[in-house]
């Protein structure tokens, strides 16, 4: 009866998905390191701006307009439609184990996850790529002129954006960092050394390599 008790918390802790948020500025190498760590450690990388901009391409979506509007202004889109995206690409990935990149973004991000998804999950810790504006401008800028095909990595866009993360993306890293969740990467590094780091960070989460 004990053991079979056991076994059932066991069976339902498994079942509580992993989080671990990727926040920094824009240029600061979230996606770039996101890719890494998904090869590496079988995470499923959920972006919430791509995850937006897919919804924004969808023509049958109702938000699309909406969506565009925001990321041309480097604003936070309502946290319900962000969401809801999240939600759904969780529910239809058969892992078990998510980096959720580029949120939360703002106070009503945060407020939203609270209310709708943070019962649901286990947020492991909040992964922080610290990088200088002047870095991050120079990087996407440099990804725009390579094509990135976004509508914001140009300097108008880019300062507004930045402006948001200041205001309203900072105050929450603080707050997770008061609440000792915030494991800091210095993202001024090239990619391989900030690599590097986060592989001896999540060594020492326990949390294994797939490639063995
Ligand atoms: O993270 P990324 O730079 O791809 O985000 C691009 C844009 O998507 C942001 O500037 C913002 O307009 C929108 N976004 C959002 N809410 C999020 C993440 C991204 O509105 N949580
Ligand atoms: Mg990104």
């Amino acid at each position: 009866m004990v053991n079979h008790f056991i076994t059932s918390i066991r069976y339902l802790k498994k079942m509580v998905p992993k989080v671990i948020f990727v926040l920094g500025g824009p240029g600061a190498g979230k996606g770039t390191q996101c890719q890494n760590i998904v090869k590496e450690y079988g995470f499923v990388h959920l972006s919430a701006g791509d995850l937006l901009r897919e919804e924004r391409r969808n023509p049958n979506s109702e938000y699309g307009e909406l969506i565009e509007n925001y990321i041309r202004e480097g604003l936070i889109v309502p946290v319900d439609i962000t969401c809801s995206l999240l939600e759904r690409a969780m529910h239809q990935s058969s892992k078990d184990s998510f980096l959720i990149d580029g949120f939360p973004r703002n106070q009503d991000n945060f407020d939203g996850w609270k209310r709708r998804m943070s019962e649901k999950v286990d947020l492991l810790f909040v992964l922080f790529f610290d990088c200088p504006l002047e870095i991050c401008t120079e990087r996407c800028l440099r990804r725009g002129a390579e094509g990135s095909g976004r509508a914001d990595d140009n300097v108008e866009s880019l300062k507004k954006r930045f402006n948001t993360y200041q205001q309203e993306t900072k105050p929450v890293i603080d707050y997770y960092s008061s609440l000792n969740l915030v494991k800091r990467i210095d993202a001024t590094n090239n990619a391989i050394q900030v690599f590097e780091d986060i592989k001896n960070l999540f060594r020492a989460y326990n949390i294994q390599s797939q490639n063995h």
